[in-house]
Order: C-alpha cells, then sequence, then structure tokens
C-alpha cells in the first residue's frame, strides 16, 4: 500500500527563532501514563476523559491492540493505516460503535451520522450538497451578521467583564446554526430552548455501552433514565413544530430544511426516503454536528491565543492590515492566512472530535493484522496530532506549521480533525469558515485574558473542551489598531 506522506517539519531556523523571541508555549494536556492500568481504571477513563486513556508509548505506535472482557479494540494511529480503514475498506469499518448509536440513536434516530450502509448513502447524498463547500458563500451573511451582533454584545458588557468564553461561543455557534437549519426568524425564536435540550440529553447519556463490553448483541435493550426520555421530547417537541410550519409554507425555502423539504420535491436521489421524520432527523443532526465542534474550537483558540504574546501579535497585525478597521466578510478569508493557521493548529491540538470509533462489519484486517467482525476500531485525531515522528515539537502550540509560505501542507490522513474518507464532515469548509470568520470579527475588536488563577484541564464527553467553563476577561481594543508594543507576559500551562 503506498504511504501517506508524512508531515513536513518546520525548519530548526524557525523554531530557534521562536526560541529566541520566547515564544514556547505548551498548553495543557493530559498527563500520559507509562505503566499499563487496571480495566476498571481504563473503564473509568472512558467515561469521564477518554483521551487520558493513551500511554505515552501508544503515542509511537501504528496500531495498538486492547480486549476489554468480550470486546476486541484497535487504535489506527498511522497515516497510511488510517487511510486503509477509513478509504480503502470503508465498506467495512464504515459503521459507528455501539457506544456512539446507542447514545446518539434515540435523539437522532436514523440520521445520517448515526446510520450506515444504504441508509448513510441515501442520506449523505441529499444532506452532503446542502451544506456543501459551494453553499458556504450563500450562508457566510448569517455567519458575519451574528458575528457583529456578538461583539456589540460584549461592547455591552464594558472593559473588564469577566464572561464564560466556553458559553459565549456555544451560543454564538448554535445561533448562527440555527439560523441556517431553520432561517433568520424561527432560527432567532428557537436556538435556546433546543440548546437546552441538548445539553440535558447529553447531561444523562452514557458514554459507555456496557452491554457491548459485556458481548451482548444491538437487540439487546438499553435502559434508558426518565431524564433522557424528558430531553428528548423538548428537542423533538421544537424541531417538530419548525417542520410543521415549513409544511404550511411559512419556512424560509433558503434554510436547510427548506433544502431538505425541495429536495424531496425535486426528486433527488435518494431523497423519497425523506419523509418527515428523516427531515427532523436530519435537522436534529446538522445542529448537533455543527454547534459544539466549532464552539469548542473557538473557545480553544480564545485560551491558545491568550496564553502567547507572540501569536496574539502577529493576528493583531494581521487583521489590522487586511481589514483596516472593519468588519470582515467571506472575500476576506483567503486573505486572513494567520487566523486561518490559528484555526487549523487550534484543531490540531485540540480536535473536538477526538475519537473516531467504528465496529467491524465483516471480518477484515488492516495492514495484516486481523480484525474480527463486531470488534471496535478507533482512530484518535487527538493521538495522530501529537505523533513525534510526524510533527516537530507536537505538544507546542504553533500555528505558523499550517502557513503553506513556511512549509507544506501535511498529509490529508495526518492531520484528521474532519475525519477522512467517504464520511468525512460534509460541513467542514462551513465550519472552518464560520471559525475564521467569528474569530476575526470578534479579535478586532478585543483581546481576552484568563481570568487569573483559573487553570485549564481538557475534558472530554461527546467532543473535547476546556473543561465546563472558561471565565476570561474582554480587554477592548481600539477599531483597527496593529498588536499594542506591551503585550502580556507569556505563562506557560504545565503540559
Ligand atoms: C470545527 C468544526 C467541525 C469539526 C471539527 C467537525 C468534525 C467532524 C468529524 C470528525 C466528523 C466525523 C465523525 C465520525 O466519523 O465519527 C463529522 C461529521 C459530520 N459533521 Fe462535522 N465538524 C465540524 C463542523 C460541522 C458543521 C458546521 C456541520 C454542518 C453545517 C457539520 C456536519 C457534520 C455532519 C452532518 C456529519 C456526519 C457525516 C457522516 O456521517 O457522513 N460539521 N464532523
Amino acid at each position: 500500500m503506498k504511504k501517506a506522506r508524512a508531515t513536513v517539519q518546520l525548519s530548526d531556523e524557525f523554531l530557534a527563532a521562536i526560541d529566541a523571541e520566547g515564544g514556547r508555549f505548551v498548553p495543557p494536556c493530559p498527563e500520559r501514563r507509562s505503566a499499563p492500568i487496571p480495566l476498571w481504571k481504563i473503564m473509568k477513563l472512558y467515561r469521564e476523559n477518554i483521551i487520558a486513556v493513551f500511554s505515552e508509548n501508544d503515542f509511537r505506535r501504528p496500531i495498538i491492540h486492547g480486549r476489554y472482557l468480550a470486546l476486541d479494540v484497535y487504535t489506527v494511529n498511522d497515516p497510511a493505516l488510517v487511510q486503509e480503514t477509513f478509504q480503502t475498506k470503508h465498506e467495512i469499518f464504515q459503521r459507528k460503535t455501539p457506544q456512539m448509536r446507542h447514545a446518539l440513536a434515540p435523539l437522532l434516530g436514523d440520521g445520517l451520522f448515526v446510520s450506515d450502509s444504504e441508509t448513510w448513502k441515501r442520506r449523505r447524498a441529499v444532506v452532503g450538497p446542502i451544506i456543501h463547500t459551494s453553499k458556504v458563500r450563500s450562508f457566510s451573511p448569517l455567519m458575519c451578521e451574528t458575528a457583529v451582533e456578538w461583539r456589540e454584545h460584549w461592547q455591552d458588557l464594558g472593559d473588564g467583564a469577566e464572561v464564560n468564553v466556553l458559553a459565549e461561543m456555544a451560543e454564538l455557534t448554535a445561533e448562527i446554526i440555527s439560523r441556517t437549519v431553520f432561517g433568520r426568524r424561527l432560527g432567532r425564536e428557537h436556538t435556546s430552548e433546543i440548546v437546552a435540550g441538548f445539553a440535558e440529553y447529553q447531561k444523562h447519556i452514557d458514554q459507555m455501552d456496557i452491554p457491548s463490553v459485556l458481548g451482548l448483541p444491538d437487540w439487546f435493550p438499553r435502559p434508558r433514565g426518565l431524564k433522557v426520555g424528558r430531553a428528548l421530547r423538548r428537542v423533538h417537541g421544537v424541531i417538530d413544530e419548525i417542520v410543521e410550519r415549513f409544511e404550511q409554507g411559512t419556512g424560509d425555502a433558503e434554510a436547510v430544511i427548506g433544502q431538505l423539504f425541495a429536495a424531496r420535491a425535486e426528486g433527488a436521489e435518494g431523497a423519497e426516503a425523506l419523509d418527515r421524520e428523516a427531515i427532523r432527523n436530519e435537522a436534529i443532526v446538522i445542529f448537533m454536528a455543527g454547534h459544539e465542534t466549532t464552539a469548542n474550537t473557538l473557545a480553544w483558540a480564545w485560551f491558545l491565543i491568550s496564553q502567547s504574546s507572540r501569536v496574539r501579535d502577529r493576528l493583531q497585525d494581521e487583521l489590522a492590515d487586511v481589514l483596516e478597521g472593519r468588519a470582515p466578510d467571506i472575500d476576506d478569508v483567503r486573505g486572513l492566512p494567520y487566523t486561518r493557521a490559528i484555526i487549523e493548529e487550534t484543531l490540531r491540538l485540540y480536535p473536538p472530535v477526538p475519537i473516531l470509533g467504528r465496529q467491524a462489519l465483516a471480518d477484515g484486517d488492516i495492514n495484516g493484522t486481523q480484525v474480527k467482525r463486531g470488534s471496535v476500531v478507533m482512530v484518535s485525531p487527538f493521538m495522530l496530532h501529537r505523533k513525534p515522528d510526524l510533527w516537530s515539537r507536537p505538544d507546542e502550540f504553533i500555528p505558523e506549521r499550517f502557513d503553506e509560505r513556511l512549509t507544506p501542507r501535511p498529509s490529508k490522513y495526518a492531520y484528521i480533525p474532519f475525519a477522512i474518507g467517504p464520511r468525512i464532515c460534509p460541513g467542514l469548509t462551513f465550519g472552518l469558515t464560520e471559525a475564521i470568520l467569528c474569530l476575526a470579527t470578534l479579535a478586532q475588536a478585543f483581546e481576552l485574558d484568563l481570568a487569573e488563577g483559573h487553570v485549564v484541564r481538557t475534558q472530554c464527553r461527546l467532543t473535547l473542551r476546556p473543561g465546563d467553563t472558561l471565565p476570561m476577561l474582554l480587554r477592548p481594543r481600539a477599531a483597527g489598531a496593529p498588536a499594542s508594543a506591551a503585550g502580556q507576559p507569556l505563562t506557560e500551562a504545565p503540559a
């Protein structure tokens, strides 16, 4: 098999220049264990912070096998093997894990995110084109206007105000995806109710599917708590009401739901399968998949920027040069390579989906290692993005590694925050563009300082985030001003 190109390393001169500036910064990541740990501890970590499961040695290995009671788990950690698993052998390794399916199926039904085989193929053919790269321009005014509203909201809070940036970014991206999926008016009216329902649902679902670890089949009933049921009724109730408004012809045709109805009317391939419930399911999938991922990326980016005066100054210089004080729009995105590099480096260090899990649909092999039907195969973007032979100083925050003027792009099988293969995130350009536009709009007007004494830690439930809360202080900037000479001192958080 053709080996995927390894990441090009940053030059020694460049790294020495960062050191000379005092610009080294190693942000926090969970401690890597050096000795084996007992099964109960592994299971506890799976539940509480799955990325802490990997040992120092695991980061260097191409494939790791573990057997947990009745379950074989293979973790693939090499670009060529990622290509083999997710691209070449997609037919065998396309099914989501029992954990993921049983946790999300009550919410998403047979929605794209948790389906596979024929259902997945049909849904992907309908949903993919609606949020595809070519559509991002038409959605971008919603991103820009919402980011500007947020800037005004922060301006109202005043100099030195403390905000929970994780919650702020979650509300901002929820508002954007809500207006995208439901249309401006319906989106504005319903965002907070849906977000509250999702939060309640997530709080009460279990990350660990004990029946599959015990070797019990898919049809074995999983208990579902009363609280999960209540959260479900809440989310489904709101979305059903919105879908009804579209059926009555009062919805926005440009909105994603309007386009799902249009795809059915035009008879797009597989669209006949999109009945009312399918439309509801796909609307929830897009809302869920496109909300927390971008929110976490932005929250991590604010934290990282606040800890590196070197990066913050370069960002401010780029924004001042390119935008000269006006708010950015879609045509500015190409002209903001450093802002983009910050987002891409954030996604490398803290991929919002740090584990991509699959269950083998048939017996197969990965590079000669036999994988039996029913086994779990995982790829961890978190671990692959920090593999020492692929990245220079893998645990350091260095956005320049994504600056194509300095080094060629990493292989698409080595850098996978959006996954790879046929199940690659269809909202990739949407999410990247949204993150760049939001960061540029807000960073023009504000610098954010981490609240004194707050310690940031990685926390992974369904997605990877900087803890439960990220308190930061707002420091307004003069519009269009380049980096101030008086930068903040660089604080090095423990690795
Ligand atoms: C920074 C932002 C984002 C990141 C890092 C991200 C990451 C991912 C990843 C890793 C997957 C694959 C999960 C797996 O295979 O287990 C995925 C799937 C998906 N994403 Fe995104 N995503 C982002 C934003 C978005 C946005 C904005 C949308 C919608 C507008 C979106 C829609 C979807 C959908 C529908 C899927 C399911 C695709 C399928 O199963 O075929 N994502 N995303």
